[in-house]
């Protein structure tokens, strides 16, 4: 298990699902809603070969930053969890190593519409803050992908930058993106309302 997920006890329970980080056995549940165009199109990578899949997941870069959450025991969705460094300047290099993550998700959209994925978003958000005691985490996405940033306004992200025409999509357009972040501090004040 990677050191980030080793901070953590698994599963992270939420109030109806269970979080836990991917091993083997979730290549193929993952794969059945990740093959499809409906979701292939919005994310990073989308392998149409289910051997290609399998050795993307199971990559050491990828295990080590994927959960998977369930409903009654069945997987319906996964997580990205990459702690990273934030910028700084060198003098103070330090104190900035590992204080923020960048965060993803996607669920099956059999299971759409229930929020299911917010639920597990924020579920990820609170493992971020309290378990890990990060300062500030990010996520990302294509303009066009309203359901994502609708999700993160939901949860009470900041959308800090919309930029034009920047993200290259792998139908050969160029897309405006979407990047949102929420601090600790901001966090705590909304569970506090
Ligand atoms: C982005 C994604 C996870 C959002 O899925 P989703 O089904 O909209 O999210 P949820 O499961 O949280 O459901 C939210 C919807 O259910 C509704 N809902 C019903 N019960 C709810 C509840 N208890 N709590 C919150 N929302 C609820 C919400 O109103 C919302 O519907 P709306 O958008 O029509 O208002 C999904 O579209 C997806 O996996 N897309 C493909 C992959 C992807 O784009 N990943 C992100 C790349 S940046």
């Amino acid at each position: 298990m990677a050191p980030t997920f080793d901070r953590i006890a698994w599963p992270v329970r939420t109030q109806r699902l269970s979080i836990r980080p991917s091993g083997e056995a979730d290549v193929e549940p993952t794969w059945r809603y990740r093959r499809l165009d409906e979701v292939g199109r919005w994310i990073t990578a989308a392998p149409t070969d289910p051997d290609e899949y399998r050795t993307q997941f199971l990559s050491p870069g990828c295990l080590d930053k994927t959960l998977v959450f369930e409903l009654d025991g069945t997987v319906i969705g996964d997580l990205m969890l990459a702690v990273e460094d934030a910028w700084s300047q060198r003098e103070v290099a330090a104190r900035a190593k590992g204080v923020q993550a960048e965060l993803g998700w996607v669920i099956d959209p059999m299971y759409g519409g229930h929020g299911y994925a917010t639920e597990a978003v924020a579920g990820l958000i609170r493992i971020c803050f309290e378990d890990l005691g990060l300062r500030r985490v990010t996520a990302s996405c294509f303009a066009d992908n309203k359901a994502s940033w609708r999700l993160m306004e939901r949860l009470g992200m900041r959308r800090e930058v919309h930029t034009l025409r920047e993200s290259l999509h792998r139908s050969g357009e160029w897309l405006d993106g979407m990047g949102y972040a929420l601090l600790a501090d901001e966090w705590r004040a909304r569970q506090e309302q």
